[in-house]
């Protein structure tokens, strides 16, 4: 081995560099050399704070004039029986097979709508959908039938103007149904005419009862839920 001046200074200074850093101890509490600190510790505002980086002094701003925020779509609707046919032209189902290609996307939101419809529509419209649920049974006005009444016929858009808006005695439910659940409803809906068709054809008898109660329009007789149809439609506000 030949040790000449530079391999001993070298191998000296690793010793002594090895003996320095076992000899400190490292308080990781403290925090390493801050370049930018500004960039770690930024000013944090809560939204109703004052603020004086904005013109109007406020820290929760407004949406910028003709924006929208994502996934939030404006219906521009009103709660009456016209614009709920022109809601069916002019809204599409987005769970729509044909529009997504992938079947199972479908397959998931009726599961997700099953789950809903036990939630919000079963106490009225039955676990089928005959309009048979317990509340009807004490007095509401009976809905129609999902399965035999109009809503077969109506466009996806048309029950989800009527899911916004509500109907005659039913009320919307925008505030509680976010417009995902509405299509996961309507999607569920669907197949359950669809295996209504092959299962009541032709229609059983219970079937029938549970429409007997609504006019050829398929609205229900009961003068009280066109009164409410009224009032609906005054003060729906989605
Ligand atoms: C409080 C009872 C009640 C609840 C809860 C309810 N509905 Fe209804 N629904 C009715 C009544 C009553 C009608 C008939 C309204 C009318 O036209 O006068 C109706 C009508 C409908 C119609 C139109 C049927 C037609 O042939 O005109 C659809 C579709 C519908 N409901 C779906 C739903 C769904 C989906 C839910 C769950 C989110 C739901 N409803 C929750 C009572 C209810």
């Amino acid at each position: 081995m030949i040790l000449n001046r530079t391999n001993i200074i070298l191998s000296g200074s690793l010793v002594l560099l090895v003996l320095l850093i076992g000899g400190t101890r490292t308080d990781y509490s403290q925090p390493n050399i801050e370049i930018l600190p500004d960039m770690k510790y930024s000013p944090a505002w809560t939204a109703y704070a004052k603020n004086s980086v904005f013109a109007n002094g406020r820290t929760l701003q407004a949406p910028v004039h003709g924006t929208i925020a994502l996934g939030d779509l404006p219906l521009h609707f009103k709660a009456t029986e016209a614009d709920a046919i022109r809601a069916g032209e002019e809204l599409m189902n987005p769970y729509h097979a044909d529009s997504i290609g992938d079947p199972t996307v479908l397959q998931e939101s009726i599961r997700r709508g099953a789950d809903s419809f036990r939630v919000f529509c079963i106490v009225c419209h039955g676990a089928t959908g005959l309009g048979d649920g317990p509340v009807p049974k004490r007095g509401f006005p009976p809905p129609p039938s999902l399965l035999t009444g109009k809503s077969p016929q109506m466009k996806d858009g048309q029950i989800f103007h009527i899911l916004t808006y509500g109907q005659g005695s039913m009320s919307g439910f925008s505030g509680q149904l976010s417009p995902e659940t509405r299509w996961d409803l309507i999607n569920y809906v669907r197949s359950m005419q669809g295996k209504a068709d092959k299962s009541n054809k032709p229609d059983t008898p219970d079937v029938k009862n549970s429409t007997s109660d609504v006019n050829t329009d398929g609205q229900p007789s009961d003068p009280s839920a066109a009164e409410s149809r009224v009032l609906q439609e005054q003060t729906s506000n989605p």
